[in-house]
């Protein structure tokens, strides 16, 4: 299979590009990324060079220079990773979120329905659902109901994928995760922003009343479920996924600040992000009953092994910070 994954410079699109890489050799991958403050060509740095693995810096919405990528290539599948994708900065400026989330995705749509591209998976967020409060879960029914910009962009490029499912009848899937952590995530999230804050001794800043619950899922178990949508995912549905590990802000903060021997005193409440969503919670149950995909990690066994890697990282992380 020839694969387009796009923002494969990024967080989640590196992991996936080293996951297929390794687990299916024979697949050939095209990495097309932007390279925005988040696209980092030294997360893929432990590639070795490979005549199954190609780079080519391009915007997803320049819609000529990914139809020369596609065209040239002969894909047979996109993944579509690149995004902006950090909710306190659509709050700031939108604009960018507009441009790579609809209207990025609407530009590789129309690629899939021009090139009949076999298999087409969109990388969603469970933040399309909107908040949840004390009880439930988020499932592949419950309604839209995006609270940021952000969400709203990536709830918009959902509606635009299902759009061209039920119009062109194109193999198209969705993918909904939770929230994900691991190495070479972008310091302006949560768990690297505390563990290199902690790093250095310098305070920590707690959105609130810390009581925000994100559902936790490592980045590896993530690309998996992606690889099993691709491969095995039926067309047209959506499958949520995570890990069912539900923390509090405040329970993360404690737990880094005690595995690196740091006081509380370094938690500081900031003022809250604007329209907050305080509760998150996926139930994966479709994709663990349909795909046989199952997450293999717990963020509370990992925490300490990522501690380790980001101070084993420090010369990846200063350059951004
Ligand atoms: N991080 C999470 O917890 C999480 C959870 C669920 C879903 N997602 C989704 O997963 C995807 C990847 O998230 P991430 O955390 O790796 O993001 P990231 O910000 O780390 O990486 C995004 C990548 O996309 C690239 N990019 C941005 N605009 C582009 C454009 N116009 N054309 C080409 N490339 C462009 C960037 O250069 C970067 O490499 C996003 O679609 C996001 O919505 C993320």
């Amino acid at each position: 299979m020839r694969i387009l994954v796009t923002g494969g410079a990024g967080f989640i699109g590196s992991c996936f590009v080293k996951t297929i890489l390794k687990e299916r050799p024979s697949y050939e991958v095209f990495n097309m990324d932007k390279l925005t403050y988040a696209g980092n060509l030294e997360n893929l740095s432990e590639i070795q060079p490979s005549s199954k693995y190609h780079f080519v810096q391009a915007d997803i919405a320049d819609f000529e220079k990914a139809k020369n990528v596609v065209e040239k290539f002969q894909l047979d599948a996109i993944i579509n990773f690149a995004a902006e994708s950090h909710v306190d900065r659509s709050i700031q400026d939108s604009s960018a979120f507009i441009h790579t989330n609809i209207q990025g995705t609407h530009s590789l749509l129309e690629l899939a329905r021009i090139y009949k591209i076999k298999r087409f998976v969109q990388v969603s967020t469970d933040e399309v659902y909107g908040s949840l409060e004390e009880g439930g879960y988020f499932t592949e029914n419950t309604s839209l109901a995006p609270n940021s910009p952000y969400a709203a962009s990536k709830a918009s490029a959902d509606l635009l994928v299902r759009s061209y499912f039920k119009t062109y009848k194109l193999p198209l899937l969705i993918s909904r995760c939770s929230n994900n952590y691991g190495p070479y995530q972008y310091p302006e999230k949560l768990i690297p922003l505390f563990i290199i804050r902690a790093l250095q001794n310098q305070e920590l800043p707690l959105y609130g009343d810390g009581l925000y619950v994100r559902d936790w899922i490592h980045v590896q178990d993530h690309c998996l479920a992606l690889l099993a949508i691709l491969e095995k995912g039926k067309e047209g549905e959506v499958y949520n996924v995570g890990a069912r590990c539900e923390r509090k802000n405040i329970y993360i903060a404690h737990k880094i600040l005690s595995l690196l021997g740091r006081p509380k005193t370094l938690l500081r409440s900031v003022q809250d992000r604007l329209g907050h969503d305080r509760r998150y919670a996926i139930d994966p149950s479709k994709i663990e009953k349909e795909l046989s995909w199952k997450p293999k990690f717990q963020l509370d066994d990992d925490l300490s092994s990522l501690i380790e890697w980001y101070k084993n990282h420090e010369a990846w992380w200063r350059k951004l910070s």
